[in-house]
């Protein structure tokens, strides 16, 4: 497939094998294990002499179109796919990292990858230093002679901040780190790191990817270098692999990915602009917002302010409960990137688990709220948060 074919067309066509039967959509290869012809041409499948399918923890005919659709929509040589985003990120730090090493990441980051960092990789001699993911000279005083790892996310959970991504990747160079950027907010289809100098791409597939709120997944990408003899290692040995049928519903997500994504954006923009404009909120956290302190930045980066809106509600957690408990048709659940929009509370829920001078230095207080817009009429959404705010 020639990968410089458009997003749309790639989200369609990227990643076909037809096989004999000739059938038009994609089949399901749900099958643990594969057969060889002889015992000759399993030992030289084993020995890495021969390409071919050996067992569904290292390839899968439906996983293998995933990852070639995915890599061609992200533009980068190679993906592996993962069980979740979370494990994910764990391939890619145990796949490329060891004991002594450090890691510099943005405080702006999902509450489970701060745990990962701070509580799980530091009993195994991984140190994390957490800075502000907008402020480019605390990453350069955050290096240290053992740093390999720069890691961010933009738009950041839930606070929407954004980092500069070709700004860390010269910091990121300079330290001989690789930069790693967790692009599920964005998705390729508003954003591709690798073309601002990203060495390493994560996805939580579970969110906007497969889109419709069914099946946990993930994916790592980047270089053939780095994701073949550094990620696929680990996963085929430690087995956090995807299974082919949540691979095959995230790969349909793919197709249906650009349409959801602008039009999501479009009612975000919408939402946030309207919830501007009422007194009971104190601020608006959106990157398509003149008021959003990393506008500029944003519409450099991104093709639209993305689909997460946040805001603080005045009078803190009673207030923000009110508002979420006043919700009729909005869904009050902690996943984002569906077709239904959903509401969460992140200092209880999200990120309730990491301490609370993280999350405080991290600006997460106990009035703010999150919406992920979905594909319901704008005029519903905003009628269902009156409720809870007032007409
Ligand atoms: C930005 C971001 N990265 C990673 C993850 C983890 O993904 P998963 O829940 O698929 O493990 C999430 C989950 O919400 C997320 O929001």
């Amino acid at each position: 497939m020639d990968n410089d074919l458009d997003l749309e067309t790639l989200a369609v066509r990227a990643g076909i094998h037809r096989t004999p039967f000739g059938e038009h959509s994609e089949p399901i290869y749900l099958t643990s294990s594969f057969v060889f012809a002889n015992a000759a041409q399993a030992a030289a499948r084993f020995a890495n002499q021969e390409p071919g399918n050996i067992y569904s923890r290292f390839t899968n005919p439906s996983v293998t179109a995933l990852q070639e659709r995915l890599a061609a929509m992200e533009g980068t040589e190679a993906c592996v796919a993962t069980a979740s985003g979370m494990s994910a990120i764990l391939a890619c730090c145990m796949g490329l990292m060891k004991a002594g090493e450090h890691i510099v990441s943005s405080r702006g980051i999902f509450g489970a990858t701060v745990q990962l960092f701070d509580g799980i990789l530091r009993k195994f001699g991984v140190e994390t230093t957490f800075v502000s993911g907008t402020d480019v000279e605390a990453w350069k005083r955050a290096v240290q002679p053992n740093t390999k790892l720069f890691y961010l996310e933009t738009p950041s959970n839930p606070l929407t901040e954004i980092s500069d991504i070709a700004a860390l990747k010269e910091v990121a160079r300079a330290a001989g780190a690789w930069l790693v950027v967790d692009n599920c907010f964005c998705t390729p289809a508003l954003q591709r790191p690798i073309e601002f100098g990203a060495d390493l791409i994560i996805h939580s597939a579970t969110k906007y990817l497969d889109g419709q709120g069914r099946v946990l997944g993930g994916a790592v990408l980047g270089s053939r270098e780095l994701i073949m003899e550094g990620v696929f290692g680990f996963l085929r040995t430690a087995g956090p692999t995807l299974s082919a049928f949540n691979a095959w519903v995230i790969n349909k997500g793919l197709e249906t990915l650009k349409i959801r994504m602008e039009a999501q954006s479009a009612s975000a923009l919408e939402l946030a602009r309207w919830l501007e404009t009422r007194p009971q909120i104190e601020r608006v956290y959106y990157p398509g917002l003149p008021s959003h302190p990393q506008h500029a930045l944003a519409q450099r980066q991104q093709r639209t302010g993305g689909a997460i809106v946040s805001f603080d509600v005045k009078g803190g957690r009673e207030a923000a409960w009110r508002v979420v408990d006043a919700t009729k048709l909005i869904s009050i659940t902690a996943n984002l990137g569906d077709t239904k929009s959903t509401i969460t509370h992140p200092a209880t829920t999200t990120h309730g688990r990491i301490s609370d001078e993280a999350r405080a230095a991290a600006g997460i207080g106990e009035g703010l709220l999150r919406i992920a817009v979905g594909l319901e009429s704008v005029e519903d959404l905003k009628r269902d948060l009156t409720g809870g705010l007032g007409a």
